[in-house]
């Protein structure tokens, strides 16, 4: 399909067009027929950052995603100049068509809409498309004027209830632009999946530098110097369109719905509720969140459901993919409770086990519990951001040898009343299979659950799949020293890998299977992906075997 309209005779601000057609001393034919209507325009040259007539609005690419039985929502955000403030354009609103059809050619259209690109959200799309077959793939792509967009591919929900054979599906985040080249971006796109959980941390607030990871390497890629840390709407949105400009990206965008979620680093480094490091009062803080959270929405196919009210976003929602699959897609940043004994990789907090503390909240949580209480799938999926299974980090390269252990205390580690209050739910809802995706640790893991973390006799009771980044810190060791050590003191840990990628779960009624899949170096383009290990869960026997 192509990536970009090969040029186009934009109406997206007409006087600003009008302005462009007369500077490039286009026909008058096309001069007249544009400036039908606008009345007389003041003399003088194109203003700053006017759009050219050849700008392809379309950049950022196309997203499909938040299926539903009958459609999906589709989104684009138009930004001839992705990199300036306004992404090149001017206050004018500009009427955006959607075309749907049953092939990727788009030869049987079967549904054409309108919706209006404004700059209150710059310019974005997010049309929810109603009316559609359960269970299929469609395809779409958007008209601005005379500029066309790519072709993506979206996909229904299948009917309530349906017997699924099989769904296929990645979960993936952590996609520091610096830190490397977007190769797994381009592998998922060539899987063509049923759909993309992304776990978050799809940017990074930090500013422009030249060095990244642990050790300070030269960065594969440089963002501009006018990129500084994020605190404004303007520079989180340069931050997405800078990412979003990424043809590996755009791909996989365009090859299947995303579940979008997101984690800290689409705000601040381990914010949690009101709370950002450095003691940034909440005042001030919930302004930043409010911003930050505006610039997600803009960039994600998500819902009405999802625009944000001031600082707050309900990102908490429920999939369900036949009889087979329930996702419940989790919000660990926006209801938690403050990091206990100051955050960190700590020995000793026993503040972390205090019963009053939570990651979900008390909404969420009875949300949780009504979900699981419905008529369960056979696979239930909590997709959710941080490592939800307790983890000794003694032996990991830059934690320091002690005689207990040492717990990341950002993770469901630092409240793990909330912890076993999920437990309970899910025990009590009598959920056969339940199926963590976690991300956030830059690290591949594969882990089983423990009913009871006190007791190392306690039974699995399933499983939980830690996605590696996509780029964030670069390339790892193909094998860790210190693997050994981890793997001693965590008996429930199957699997640690410190490369890149992402896992690619292929689920059926019998089993679960999650491919581990790695790049082999993200500091240039296009270097093959492998799966790096299989591992498989039977239903109804919860626990991983590796392949
Ligand atoms: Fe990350």
């Amino acid at each position: 399909m192509p990536r970009h309209p090969s040029s186009s005779n934009l109406s997206l601000d007409r006087r600003e067009l009008l302005r462009g057609a007369l500077g490039a001393g286009l026909g008058a034919g096309l001069s007249a027929g544009l400036s039908a209507g606008l009345g007389a325009l003041p003399a003088g040259a194109a203003e700053p950052g006017a759009v050219s007539l050849k700008s392809n609005p379309f950049t950022l690419g196309v997203a499909s995603g938040d299926p539903a039985a009958d459609g999906f929502v589709l989104w684009t955000r138009l930004a001839p100049e992705p990199l300036k403030a306004r992404g090149g354009m001017s206050a004018q609103p500009v009427e955006v068509t959607i075309e749907i059809a049953d092939d990727p050619e788009m030869a049987k259209i079967v549904r054409t809409t309108t919706e209006t690109a404004r700059l209150e959200l710059a310019h974005s799309i997010h049309a929810e498309i109603e009316g559609l077959a359960p269970g299929r793939d469609y395809f779409y792509r958007f008209r601005a004027g005379d500029a066309e967009s790519p072709v993506g591919r979206a996909r229904t929900l299948p009917a309530p209830g349906d017997a699924l054979a099989q769904i296929r599906f990645a979960a993936a985040g952590c996609q520091r632009w610096e830190d490397g080249y977007y190769t797994a971006w381009r592998a998922i796109a060539d899987d063509k999946l049923d759909f993309v959980f992304h776990y978050g941390d799809y940017i990074y607030e930090y500013g422009h530098t030249d060095v990244f990871g642990y050790d300070k390497r030269p960065a594969p890629r440089t963002m501009p110097a006018d990129f500084p840390a994020c605190y404004t709407l303007t520079d989180y949105r340069r931050r997405y369109a800078l990412y979003k400009t990424d043809a590996d990206l755009q791909a996989a965008h365009a090859s299947c719905p995303f579940l979008p979620s997101f984690d800290d680093h689409e705000v601040a480094n381990n914010w949690a509720a009101d709370h950002a490091p450095g003691n940034t009062p909440a005042e001030a803080f919930l302004f930043r969140r409010a911003m930050a959270l505006q610039a997600w929405y803009e960039h994600m196919p998500v819902r009405r459901a999802q625009i944000p009210h001031g600082p707050d976003v309900r990102a908490y929602r429920g999939f369900r993919y036949g009889s087979l699959l329930d996702v419940a897609v989790l919000d660990t940043r926006q209801y938690r409770s403050r990091q206990p004994c100051g955050d960190g990789f700590l020995a000793g907090c026993t503040e972390a086990d205090i019963e009053s503390r939570t990651m979900l909240g008390a909404a969420q949580e009875q949300w949780l519990a009504a979900r699981l209480a419905q008529a369960p799938a056979t696979w239930q999926v909590l997709a959710q951001q941080v490592l939800f299974a307790q983890f000794d980090w003694r032996g990991f390269p830059f934690v320091k040898e002690t005689a207990v252990p040492i717990i990341d205390v950002d993770t469901w580690n630092g409240a793990t009343a909330g912890r076993e209050r999920v437990t309970a739910m899910l025990q009590a809802a009598k959920i056969a299979n339940p199926v963590v995706l976690t991300g956030d640790l830059h690290r591949a893991l594969a882990l089983e659950l423990r009913r009871d973390w006190r007791d190392p006799a306690s039974p699995c009771i399933g499983v939980e799949f830690l996605s590696t980044s996509i780029s964030s810190v670069g390339d790892g060791p193909a094998t860790d020293a210190d693997r050994a050590t981890m793997l001693r003191n965590n008996p429930h840990l199957k699997f640690f890998s410190d490369k890149r990628g992402y896992t690619r779960h292929v689920v059926t009624p019998k089993q679960w299977q999650a491919d581990f899949r790695a790049v082999d170096s993200t500091a240039t383009p296009g270097q093959p992906v492998r799966t790096a290990q299989t591992l498989l869960v039977e239903a109804g026997r919860p626990g991983l075997i590796s392949q």
